[in-house]
């Protein structure tokens, strides 16, 4: 018999499950081309039509206006960090960071090597537990844009709304939680994500980016590193990751089949409030690592009493088939990261796993 895993990795993570049959499908022949889709070259029409789908699914799922370039690219949103601030922060301007985990840390580490930069806010002093009040965002005049992480993967918490500002745009990395719920990207001057949580496999990063932000001059940037490069090409520059763009184009498929972005924020809030009502239901034998404000509604983190406990409950996990749940191995404790493609099965499993490990402790 083959054993039922639950697949809770934080990324790569779990892929719906139609959309790689949709690939095991294809994989030999791909649209009566006789040839694999990673056989064909990133010129041809065949998988022009690809990557248009993919680009137009993504426009009509997150509604994002015509003044905004969706950009295929790769390095993750790792690279982001760096373009980013190669791109935008010119002379005289500074990048100014929201910290709200390690990832917001490490795009600020990239900024301060090409810049001047400027910590707006932060929640470091609290462990990364909340996301900080927005009135409490120190702004400056001449700010090149603001940034903030959107979804902090490793702490478990999320923006339950953004930011209005005017003065600079707003640049959110999106990486954990881009198209788990609808989303107002003329809020945003530029969204970046990479795939392997929510959108696809990894190889292929996401950048949503106004076209008028890119006005400045950037001739000592190199080629590959310029967003105007990509713009103008379309992301065929240089050749793209097809195969991660076109598993992307199947999952974007997926959800648009299940209802779109409304659709899916309803199955992720059902998920999410499963897993955080067994925590709260359990007398302090689990304690969440969020203020109950900030959670987050992809990774949930969590502690039991004491790192002997949480090893238990981890081991047994492991033995019924639940995949990935040890945090992160900066923090360690437990997460479930339950991206768009896990199963509301997955999340009932891992209550009963909770509550059964709980009455034998
Ligand atoms: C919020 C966030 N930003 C950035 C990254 C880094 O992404 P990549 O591995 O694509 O560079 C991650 C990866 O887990 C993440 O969760």
């Amino acid at each position: 018999m083959v054993k039922q895993v639950f697949n809770f990795n934080a990324g790569p993570s779990a892929l719906p499950k139609p959309a790689l049959e949709r690939a095991q499908k294809e994989l030999l022949n791909f649209n009566d081309t006789q040839m694999s889709v990673m056989e064909l070259s990133h010129r041809s029409q065949s998988y022009e039509e690809v990557h248009e789908q993919a680009q137009n699914l993504l426009r009509e799922l997150l509604q994002i206006p015509n003044d905004y370039q969706i950009l295929f690219l790769q390095g993750g949103a790792s690279l982001q960090f760096t373009m980013l601030p190669m791109n935008l922060l010119t002379k005289g301007t500074i990048g100014n960071y929201v910290l709200t985990g390690s990832w917001s840390e490490k795009a600020l580490k990239e900024a301060k090597l090409l810049g001047e930069t400027h910590i707006a806010a932060s929640t470091k002093a609290n462990s990364y537990q909340s996301i900080p009040d927005f009135s409490e965002f120190q702004l400056n005049e001449n700010d090149a844009y603001l940034h903030i992480t959107s979804n902090n993967t490793i702490y478990g918490t999320q923006y339950q709304n953004f930011p209005e500002i005017n003065h600079a745009p707003l640049i959110a990395d999106m990486s954990s939680d881009i198209l788990s719920r609808p989303l107002k990207v003329n809020q945003f001057g530029m969204i970046y994500a990479g795939a392997q949580k929510n959108l696809g496999p990894s190889g292929v990063t996401v950048v949503i980016v106004k076209k008028d932000l890119l006005n400045t001059k950037v001739e000592q940037v190199p080629t590959m590193l310029q967003y105007a490069t990509h713009i103008k090409s379309d992301s065929l520059y240089n050749t793209p990751p097809t195969f991660s763009i076109y598993m992307l184009r199947n999952v974007l498929d997926w959800i648009k089949d299940l209802g779109g972005a409304e659709a899916i924020a309803k199955q992720n809030e059902e998920k999410a409030k499963i897993i955080y009502d067994t925590i709260d239901e359990s007398n302090g034998f689990y304690v969440g690592h969020a203020e109950k404000g900030s959670r987050s509604l992809m990774n949930v983190t969590f502690n039991l009493r004491n790192e002997e406990l949480n090893q238990q409950f981890l081991a047994k996990a492991k033995e019924q088939g639940f995949v990935g749940l040890n945090g992160h191995r900066s923090v360690g404790g437990c997460r479930a990261s339950i991206y768009n493609a896990v199963p509301i099965d997955a999340c009932i499993a891992l209550r009963e796993l909770m509550i059964q490990f709980k009455e034998n402790a």
